[in-house]
Formats: structure tokens, sequence, C-alpha cells
């Protein structure tokens, strides 16, 4: 089954009949449709720490997709072809597009994006510590399709079963897209990989690079992630971050090999017994480092972030201005 057949049969499962009744109160209404993996929506009555869990899962997802536009947009002046430029300003357009759905989904817990962003540049919300890597050579452009979007999607397909419907519902249009990503990354590195030896040198330094750091994507290993037991009791989170991480090893090792590059892991190995790949301990120090905002670009990051929030305020203005002048002709009364 494809990508997108599955994520479209999850995301329209039905919910069932969830209207509280003098015998079922609203928390158990709750339970049960999360139990018969039903659909919580906007108007239905959730606990607090649901909505405050999905606000904050939805708005570091949103601010993911929109950081995650700076590594890629520094090539975009740089593209080294008419075509390869229209691939990569489109996919920079898309990521766009994944944290406006999200921002619009996180609006229907209450929150406003206005909010939501203030945070982000206040470094008071997170995002994915995976885009606070420098972009040093295009072929990294191919590398980030390849293993971050791939990584992106162990995470993301799952989340189309999750179980608040408007995030559930973004996000099978958005791992559609994070498919094509894939793609055209891995066909750009098969491009390099088919041309010069110095083309050759360049995709395996970026993949050296990148491994690692794709690796920490799935967030700590499940020992240190206080928060999964919940979310997945509640079917936001359908499956533990180590076994995700697991399942995105499994599925790169051979697409590594028809690329013809090398993992950066000596203990990468088939494990025969568990079925599964063996693989080396991730450097925990690096990641924390990361996400506590030492990264090598996170300062960059953040300061671009706002500088565009701040330069956009006269856009702001003046939808708002237009928008309150109409509000007003519509009260005059017709002629
Ligand atoms: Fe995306
Ligand atoms: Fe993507």
């Amino acid at each position: 089954m494809t990508v997108s057949d599955e994520t479209t049969r999850l995301a329209t499962a039905s919910t069932p009949d969830g209207a509280p009744t003098p015998e079922r109160g609203p928390e158990e209404v709750f339970e049960a449709t999360v139990a018969a993996e039903g659909r919580i929506e906007p108007r239905d009555w959730m606990p607090e720490g649901y909505r405050k869990t999905l606000v904050r899962q939805i708005a570091q997802h949103a601010h993911s997709e929109i950081i995650g536009m700076q590594p890629e947009g520094n090539w975009i002046l740089r593209a080294p072809s008419l075509r390869r430029k229209a691939i990569l300003l489109a996919k920079v357009q898309d990521e766009a597009g994944h944290g406006l759905y999200l921002y619009s989904a996180t609006e229907t817990l209450g929150v406003d994006r206005t909010e939501l962003t203030e945070k982000l540049i206040d470094s008071r919300q997170k995002y994915s510590s995976i885009f606070n890597y420098p972009t040093l050579t295009f072929a990294d452009i191919g590398v980030i399709g390849w293993l971050v979007d791939g990584a992106a999607i162990c995470n993301q397909v799952p989340l189309c079963r999750s179980s608040y419907g408007p995030y559930a519902r973004a996000m099978v249009r958005i791992c559609k897209e994070e498919s094509f990503h894939q793609r055209q990354g891995f066909e750009l590195l098969m491009t390099l990989m088919a041309g010069t030896d110095a083309q050759r040198a360049m995709v395996q330094d970026a993949v050296d690079r990148w491994w690692w750091p794709s690796l920490m994507m799935f967030g700590p290993a499940d020992g240190d992630s206080p928060n999964t037991q919940q979310s997945m009791a509640w079917r936001i989170k359908r499956h533990t971050n180590d076994e995700l991480r697991q399942r995105f090893v499994d599925m790169t090792v051979p697409q590594a090999a028809a690329l013809g590059v090398t993992l950066p892991d000596p203990a990468l190995a088939w494990n025969d017994e568990r079925q599964a790949h063996d693989f080396g301990e991730i450097d925990w120090a690096e990641f924390t480092a990361v996400v506590k905002g030492a990264g090598p670009c996170n300062a960059q990051r953040i300061a671009h972030r706002r500088a565009a929030h701040e330069n956009g305020q006269w856009v702001r203005d003046a939808a708002s201005a237009y928008a309150a002048k109409h509000a007003d002709r519509s009260e005059e009364p017709a002629a």
C-alpha cells in the first residue's frame, strides 16, 4: 500500500456518535471516542492536558516547517540549473504551506498564531533540532530531501491516525508532499553519484554530516521521553521515538546501498535475531546542546525569523485596516 492510500484511508475513518447523554458525561465520551479510534473535533470536550499537549506538539511542528525553509532557502539563488532552482523553490513553498496548515490546526484549539510566532522568536517554544545545522554544499539539498524529509515521513505517517481530527487531516496532505520531497532528494543524489569523483565525495561528505542529526530528529530515547506514554494513551502519538528511529534506519540502509554511499556508523549491522539493524549510540550531549540553543545555526535561524516577522508588520497593519474599512462599509445602509 502506498503512503497516499494509507493516509487517506486512515484520516477519513469515521467518528463514533459522540454526544454526551445523561448516563455518559463528556469525559467518558472523550475516552470512548479515543479508545474506538474515533476523532476528537474542535467543539468536543477534551481534557486540558490533551489540549495543551496538542498545542505544544502542533506548534513545534509548525515552527519546524517554517524554520526549515531557511537552510534550503540558502541555496535557491545558487541552484546549479533552472530545473533544480524550480524544484527547490517549489519544495520550500510546500514547507511554508505545511507551516500554515499546522498553525490553522492550532487555532482550532483556541490559540492565536501571532502568539505562537512570538513564543518561537522569544525561544519559549521549540522547533526541530535538525534545522540548526548549516547547508554547506548543494549535495546538502539532496541529503535533506532524502534523510530529513525521509525521517519526517516516518514520524508523520502515523500522525494521520492521530486522535485529533484537524491535525490528522492536515497530516494527510503534508505526508503526500513530504513523500515527493524525499524522492526529489534521492533523485538529486542519484544524479550526483553518477557524476564525477568530486560530486560523489560531496554527497558522502553531506551524508556524514546529516546522518546523526537525522537520527536525533526522533527525539530522546524512550527512557528519557516522559510525555510519550500519555501521548500514546491519548492516541496523539502512535509509536515511541525509538520505534520510529528503528523504522527509519531499516528503511534507509538499503537506500544508502542503492546510492553507493556509506552511513557513518561502524556499529551499523543487520541483526538476524531482531530482524532489524543495530546501530551506534547517538551523541545525546550534542542533541541536548542543540535543543538548548547552542547548535551551529540556532541564533541565526531565530534572528532571521524575528526580522521576517518584524518586517511583515506593515502587511499585517494594512490587512487589518482593509478588513476594518470593509466591515464599516458593509454596515452602511444600502442606497
Ligand atoms: Fe514539510
Ligand atoms: Fe518536506
